[in-house]
């Protein structure tokens, strides 16, 4: 069984506290990155997967789409869900990631935010996620950037004089497997993957990678919350889109 730590209270609680913040990463870089790369979804079939509490879930469906279906192994999360972004569009399922060859629709669109690192056996997961496309179907998803799943026990900024964070330090990179880091609590479980073998694995399956971004934050974001210019001396994400070419 994969860890469900969104159901943790008090890591739940403080993720939450995060995702209110006007100034969250989420919000103000994620966000941005994905509008700009997402396909007409109008009269799509759209699968999100790891939705959390489903803010791109009515995203999807206000754009357009037929229907959406949102997973997510967290009670927490879903329960959010259902209270706060539900729409006749959408079904909220409890499911967790690494059994969704379960699911007997196909899709047009798949999406996943900040989830894929969770997910121990990468190869499976894409596996699925192409057989559950339609042919031409479309793959994006944003996960935590390789720089930052890499190091064991986390990496660490290095500072000039003035105490500013000039440069950031990270190793283990060729080190693939589980991380347990403190992230709002301890021992909260990731996995790590080189770029090589998220790129290779992807085209291995039969799918066309149309795009790959490491999101940073725009010149506006960084005037109006200037701890963001920090994203620039390292990526946090990794965004690709890809299509399903072979059927
Ligand atoms: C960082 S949150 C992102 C939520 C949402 N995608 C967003 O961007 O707002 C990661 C989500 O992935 C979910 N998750 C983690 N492991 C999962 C798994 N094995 N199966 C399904 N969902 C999972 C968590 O419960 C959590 O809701």
């Amino acid at each position: 069984m994969p860890q469900n730590i969104y159901d943790n209270d008090a890591f739940f609680e403080g993720y939450m506290r995060i995702r209110e913040r006007a100034c969250n990463a989420n919000d103000l870089i994620v966000d941005p990155a994905v509008n700009k790369h997402l396909p007409d979804l109008n009269g799509k079939t759209v699968l999100d997967l790891g939705c959390g509490y489903g803010k791109k879930c009515v995203d999807f469906a206000n754009r357009g789409a037929r229907s959406v279906l949102g997973i997510d192994i967290s009670e927490k999360m879903l329960s959010l869900a259902k209270e706060k972004c539900s729409d006749k569009k959408i079904t909220y399922l409890r499911l967790d990631m690494n059994a969704i060859d379960k699911i007997e629709q196909r899709f047009d669109f798949i999406y996943s935010g900040l989830a894929f690192h969770y997910v121990e056996d990468f190869d499976r997961l894409i596996g699925n996620i192409f057989n559950l496309l339609n042919p031409g179907g479309i793959l994006l998803f944003v996960q935590e950037h390789p720089i930052i799943t890499a190091t064991i026990g986390g990496g660490h900024w290095n500072k000039d004089e003035k105490g500013e964070r000039v440069s950031y330090t990270f190793s283990n990179y060729n080190q693939p497997g589980v991380r347990s880091n403190f992230w709002i609590v301890d021992n909260v479980i990731k996995y790590h993957r080189t770029m090589g073998e998220i790129v290779t694995t992807l085209a291995k399956k039969g799918f066309f990678i149309e795009l790959m971004e490491e999101p940073a934050p725009e010149k506006e974001v960084v005037e109006k919350y200037p701890v963001f210019k920090e994203d620039f001396l390292k990526p946090d994400f990794l965004m690709i889109r890809a299509r399903k070419i072979r059927v």
